[in-house]
């Protein structure tokens, strides 16, 4: 009797799997419409695709070779049914979208692209930009990009944008340097995204003569350049954070008669101070110090 009712139990579940998974097909097959239905209301869409990555044949694993528009938008049935419309269902990419939800449909295929692996970490997912801000996908341009750089980045960030167009910048507008020359877009572990694991590091792919080893270092270049530069751009020459000599004085109190300090002592903005007095000229410490990030000769990096 035992052995009976263990059999018949078996048997029963077997029955209730096979319906399940016969009626999950079934459901497949009623939620998803394919690619021709959906051209039939929307041929933009689909010529725009045509001549895309996403929809060349013979690429494995791309959207085509899978359920076609669906793959990316979701089951179309209901959609479909309505004569159009956002449906529920439907993957429309639009800002009424959670982000997070948006970005994993492209995460399906794309989290194991190296470039895009530290997404996870990326400052651009955790402020809730997605794929699609930047991406997109009903056109051949190149990368599926929404705009160039920087335009498509300055759209945001509009801040850099004006730190660009200072007197003295990177010549990214001038289109010699990229946005992504510098940044991980797709994120990184460090701060502000870069490229490299420090500052220096970043600033001697392109400038490889700043990199010593120099015999007299000076301690404040190969800790950060950010501390006497303004990368973006800077309305001081050289990208520098300020003037020199106040640069130079906001680490070094030179001793009283140091040339080149604005005033002397004995001669200070109020009192005698005149204009043959005042020694704050030209490159000011730069005339003697030329060799600021570092020398081989002198230990006070004089020319
Ligand atoms: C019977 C015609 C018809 C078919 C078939 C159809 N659509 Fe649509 N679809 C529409 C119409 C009409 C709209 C515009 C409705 C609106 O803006 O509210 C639309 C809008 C959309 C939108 C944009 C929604 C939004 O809120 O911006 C997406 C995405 C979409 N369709 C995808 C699909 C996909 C994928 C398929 C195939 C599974 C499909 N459609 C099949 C008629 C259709
Ligand atoms: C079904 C899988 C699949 C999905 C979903 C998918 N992609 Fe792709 N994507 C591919 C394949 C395959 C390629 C071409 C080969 C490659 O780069 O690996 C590609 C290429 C790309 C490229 C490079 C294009 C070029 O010109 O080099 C970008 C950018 C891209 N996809 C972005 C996205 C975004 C954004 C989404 C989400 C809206 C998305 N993909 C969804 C499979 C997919
Ligand atoms: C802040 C803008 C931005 C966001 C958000 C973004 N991308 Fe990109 N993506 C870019 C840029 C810019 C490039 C081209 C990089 C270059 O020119 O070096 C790129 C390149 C790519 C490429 C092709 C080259 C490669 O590295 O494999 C793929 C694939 C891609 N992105 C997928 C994605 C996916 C998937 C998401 C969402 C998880 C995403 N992107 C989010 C800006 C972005
Ligand atoms: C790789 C993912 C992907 C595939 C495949 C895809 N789409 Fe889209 N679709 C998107 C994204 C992302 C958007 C948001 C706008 C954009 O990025 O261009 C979008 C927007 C749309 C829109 C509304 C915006 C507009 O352009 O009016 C329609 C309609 C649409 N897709 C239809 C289709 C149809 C039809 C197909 C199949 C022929 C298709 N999509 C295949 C990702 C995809
Ligand atoms: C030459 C390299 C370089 C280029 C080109 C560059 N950046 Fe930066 N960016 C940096 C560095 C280095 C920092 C960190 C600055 C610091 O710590 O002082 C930074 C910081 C940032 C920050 C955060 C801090 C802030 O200033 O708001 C944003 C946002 C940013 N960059 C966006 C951009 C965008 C957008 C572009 C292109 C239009 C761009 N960057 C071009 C190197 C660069
Ligand atoms: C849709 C808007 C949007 C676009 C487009 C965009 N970003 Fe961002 N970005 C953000 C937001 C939001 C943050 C996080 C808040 C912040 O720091 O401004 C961010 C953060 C950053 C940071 C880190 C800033 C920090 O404080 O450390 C960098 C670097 C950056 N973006 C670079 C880029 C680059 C390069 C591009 C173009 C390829 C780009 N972004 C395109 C919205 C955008
Ligand atoms: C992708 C290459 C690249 C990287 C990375 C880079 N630079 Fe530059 N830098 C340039 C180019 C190109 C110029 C313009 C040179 C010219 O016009 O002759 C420049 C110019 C400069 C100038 C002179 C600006 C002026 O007004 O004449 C300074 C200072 C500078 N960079 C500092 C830095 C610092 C600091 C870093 C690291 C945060 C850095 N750069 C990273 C390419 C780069
Ligand atoms: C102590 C302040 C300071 C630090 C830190 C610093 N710089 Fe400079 N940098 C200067 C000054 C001052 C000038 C102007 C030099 C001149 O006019 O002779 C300059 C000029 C430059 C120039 C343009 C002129 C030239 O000599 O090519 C580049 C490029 C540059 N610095 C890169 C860097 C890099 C890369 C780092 C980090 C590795 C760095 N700087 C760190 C002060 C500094
Ligand atoms: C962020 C702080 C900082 C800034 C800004 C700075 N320095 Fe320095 N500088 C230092 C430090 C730290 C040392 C090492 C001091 C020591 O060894 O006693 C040093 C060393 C020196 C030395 C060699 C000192 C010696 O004992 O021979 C000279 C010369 C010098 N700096 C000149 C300048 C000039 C000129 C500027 C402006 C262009 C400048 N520094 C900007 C921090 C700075
Ligand atoms: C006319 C040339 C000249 C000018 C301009 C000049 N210096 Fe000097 N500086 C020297 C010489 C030469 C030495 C080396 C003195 C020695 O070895 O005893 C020196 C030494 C130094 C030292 C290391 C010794 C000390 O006194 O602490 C520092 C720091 C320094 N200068 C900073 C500056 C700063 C900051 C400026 C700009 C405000 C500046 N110098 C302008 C010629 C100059």
């Amino acid at each position: 009797m035992r052995k009976f009712l263990c059999f018949f139990t078996v048997v029963l579940i077997i029955i209730f799997l096979t319906f399940v998974i016969l009626s999950a097909a079934e459901n497949d097959k009623i939620n998803y419409v394919g690619t021709n239905t959906c051209r039939l209301c929307h041929e933009p869409q689909t010529q725009s695709l045509i001549r895309s990555l996403h929809w060349k044949k013979g690429i494995k694993n791309s959207p085509l070779s899978d359920k076609g528009c669906e793959t990316c938008h979701g089951p179309g049935a209901t959609h479909v049914r309505a004569g159009g419309g956002a449906k529920k269902d439907l993957v429309t990419f639009t800002r009424s979208e959670r982000p997070e939800d948006k970005s994993r449909v492209c995460l399906n295929c794309h989290e194991n692209s190296p470039s895009i692996s530290s997404w996870d970490a990326s400052l651009h997912k955790k402020n809730d930009v997605s794929c699609e801000d930047c991406h997109t996908i009903h056109t051949n341009s190149r990368l599926n990009l929404k705009n160039t750089q920087p335009a498509m980045c300055t759209s945001c960030h509009k801040e850099v944008r004006s730190q660009l167009a200072r007197q003295s910048h990177h010549p990214v507008a001038e289109g010699k340097v990229k946005c992504t020359d510098c940044h991980t877009t797709h994120g990184g572990f460090g701060k502000h995204m870069l490229n490299a694991d420090s500052i220096p590091d970043l600033c001697y792919t392109c400038h490889a003569e700043k990199k010593g080893p120099y015999a007299f270092e000076h301690p404040p270049v190969a800790e950060n350049c950010g501390t006497c530069h303004q990368v973006h751009g800077s309305n001081h020459g050289n990208l520098l954070d300020s003037k020199v000599p106040q640069l130079c004085e906001s680490c070094h109190n030179i001793g009283a008669g140091h040339t080149s300090r604005a005033y002397t002592q004995q001669h200070g903005f109020s009192g005698l101070a005149t204009a043959n007095k005042n020694k704050f000229f030209a490159r000011g410490c730069l005339n003697c110090h030329g060799n600021i990030h570092g020398s081989n000769r002198d230990p006070s990096f004089l020319r």
